[in-house]
Parts: C-alpha cells; structure tokens; sequence
C-alpha cells in the first residue's frame, strides 16, 4: 500500500467554469416541497452541494455506512479484475477515496469529477481532472478501466455517462460502478428508511452542519432505474456480460461490465 497522500489542486479543468460563486455555494438542493431537482438545475446544485460537503464529506461516509464503505469499495476494485498496473478512471472520484484504493491495489488511476471543493479535499498523489462525466476528457480506447463510487444518481442522463464511458474504455476494458439501493427484502427495506430517511438527515445537521444535503443523498436513491434497467442500459451503451451484485442487505449495488 502506497503511503504518500497529497492534498492538492485538479491538474486540468475542463469544465470551462472558474470555479463556484456565493450564490451556488449556498443554492439549496431540494425544491420548496422536497422535490429533487432536474436537468441543468440538478447540474449546479449538485455541484454546489458537493462543493460544500467537501471538507466533511469522507468522515460522514464512515459514519453514516457505519464503516462498510471501506468493504464495498474494496470489491468494486477487485471486482474491475485487470492486470495490475491499469489505467483506470475514478469517474466523478469526489475526494479520491476510491483513487487511493486503486493506487494501493496497484493500478494507475486518474480521478475526474466536477466539483471544484471536493477536488481540492482529495488526498491522493493521483493526477486529477476537472470535468463533466457526460463529455469525458479523454480519447476513444485510452482507458483500461472505470470505477464509479456512489455518483450515478447523480448524473443527469445515465445513458449519456455509460455511453462516455464505453467510448473512453478499450476493448476488454471494465467499468465498475458501485451505488445506494433499495433493499427486496421487507424488513431490510423498513431498516434501511430507518436508517437513510430518519438518522442520515439528523446526523448530516449536527455532524456537517447540513441536514438538506444529507436528506437529498439518500432521497437521490430514487433517481436510480431498477437493476434491469441499469443493465439494459450498459447493454445499450456496448458493454457485454453486465452483471449485478449486492451487499448489506441490498441497500448497495455494484454494476460491472466489459467494453465489447
Ligand atoms: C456521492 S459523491 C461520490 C464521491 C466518490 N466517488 C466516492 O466514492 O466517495 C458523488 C460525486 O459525484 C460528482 N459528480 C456528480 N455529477 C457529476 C458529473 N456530471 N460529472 C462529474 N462529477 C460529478 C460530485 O461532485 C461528487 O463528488
């Protein structure tokens, strides 16, 4: 395992934006009656939202996945199953917790995401891009693999991300792509609204200061299709063998496949 970390500043931005304003910064995510946003709207306050999570946002992850967070994400990288060495892409890579697991599995990675705070919260001595997962900056093929912590409800238009995604990948390139789900099972699903719904929000207000951003992330849950949607879409996108797994309990997915 790789020890140097580093806090430092995205090498590239490609979003064409300086950076955000007072006046995002303090947008708020959910509409008067709770609604979750949509198109351009769901784009700024997303990223605005993010934005100010940055700083907290690593340790209220620990807390609120009550430390299984650190499993989840160590099968996702296992679960990309390339030869040591890959180049891979932590698409919308947040603070770089998944770029440092793939750094110490003994990948390449290279993290992208939009939100200028989190970039600059990430410690990894991966490079860092500045960009948008719906126009990735990248040539066709350049890519051995992708992985993708928790941010496909947060994308406007899925198809578009898988469709980025499959173009950047080489043939025989993998994509992993772990998220928040909705528990089958009754008394799981009851357990995991407890849980998202009620304890989230009120640890998200005392812990960093903002219970509307910690009621929208498991809101956003609802964003997400159901499992054969998701696959027929990478399907859809030309990644083959797509395949769905769960862990603690259903209440998360890893979606994997490989660039036909
Ligand atoms: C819940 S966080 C996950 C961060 C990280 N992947 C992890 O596993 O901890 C979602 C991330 O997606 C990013 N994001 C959302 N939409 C994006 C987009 N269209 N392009 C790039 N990044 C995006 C946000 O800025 C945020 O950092």
């Amino acid at each position: 395992m790789n020890e140097r970390s580093d806090t430092h500043e995205p090498a590239v931005d490609t979003t064409g934006s300086g950076g955000t304003g007072g006046t995002v910064a303090s947008m708020r995510v959910l509409g008067p009656d709770g609604a979750l946003p949509e198109g351009e709207r769901k784009h700024e306050v997303v990223q605005a939202m993010f934005d100010r999570l940055a700083p907290s946002y690593e340790r209220m992850n620990r807390v609120i996945s009550l430390g299984q967070d650190r499993r989840w994400r160590r099968h996702a990288v296992e679960s990309l199953d390339l030869p040591l060495g890959s180049l891979v892409l932590d698409l919308a890579c947040g603070t770089a917790d998944l770029c440092r697991d793939l750094d110490g599995y003994g990948h390449r990675p290279v993290g992208l995401d939009f939100s200028e705070g989190m970039l600059r919260n990430a410690a990894t001595r991966a490079p860092l891009v500045r960009g948008d997962a719906a126009g990735l900056p990248f040539p066709d093929g350049s890519i051995d693999g992708i992985i993708c912590g928790f941010a496909l409800r947060n994308f406007i238009d899925l198809d578009v991300v898988f469709r980025e995604c499959a173009r950047v990948l080489r043939p025989g390139g993998r994509l992993a792509a772990l998220d928040a789900a909705v528990p089958e099972h009754l008394l799981m699903r009851a357990g995991n609204t407890v849980w998202f719904r009620g304890a989230v929000p009120l640890l998200g207000k005392v812990l960093a200061r903002d219970g509307e951003a910690y009621s929208y992330l498991p809101k956003s849950t609802a964003y997400l299709p159901g499992p054969r949607v998701l696959l027929d879409a990478m399907h859809g996108a030309g990644f083959g063998g797509s395949a769905r797994r769960t862990f603690t309990g259903g209440s998360v997915q890893l979606l994997t496949g490989t660039r036909v």
